[in-house]
């Protein structure tokens, strides 16, 4: 595979995204991180947060680029010139919607796929919204997410 996109509200990044897209990075020869940008209407960071933090932990990683898209993800596939979408699959509780979304878009547009990667099993159990949830009783997160993401969801959170 040459290029492939690996779209997300990543509100914030996690461990379990990371290893996401390390694999995907092992597959493909490049990876472009699309941090949706209004499908997260009620995200706690801003695009340039989230950009920020990602940019930051995926660093080290060759061949993957962050950058930030609007509107239906296929068309933003297509305008990528991408090979793939990449997703993420926990558990089968994820099943039903990746299945749905996976679906819709090749309804959308026959020629892109979708790959689902599974994280490691440490990961599993990991999503950004149950994160947000523990920091905002004021419990460390840093075991989960990058420290930057931890100060930048510390300083939106109300103080506990
Ligand atoms: O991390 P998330 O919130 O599960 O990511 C969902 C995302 C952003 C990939 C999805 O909502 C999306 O693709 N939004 C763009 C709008 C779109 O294409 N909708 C139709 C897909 S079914």
């Amino acid at each position: 595979m040459q290029k492939s996109i690996y779209p997300g509200s990543f509100d914030p990044l996690h461990n379990g995204h990371l290893d996401v897209i390390g694999r995907a990075a092992r597959l493909c020869d490049s990876v472009v991180v699309a941090v949706a940008v209004n499908s997260a209407k009620n995200a706690l960071l801003s695009a340039e947060e989230r950009i920020e933090i990602i940019q930051d932990a995926v660093a080290h990683i060759p061949g993957v680029s962050v950058v930030e898209f609007d509107g239906l993800l296929v068309d933003f596939v297509i305008e990528q010139k991408a090979d793939c979408i990449i997703r993420g699959l926990r558990a089968i509780s994820d099943f039903e919607y990746e299945f749905q979304m996976a679906l819709m878009n090749r309804q959308l547009r026959s020629d892109v796929e979708t790959i689902f990667l599974m994280p490691s099993q440490e990961h599993i159990y990991l999503s950004s919204r149950i994160i947000k949830e523990i920091a905002s009783t004021g419990n460390d997160v840093r075991d989960f997410i990058s420290e930057k993401a931890a100060l930048a969801i510390g300083r939106k959170l109300p103080h506990k």
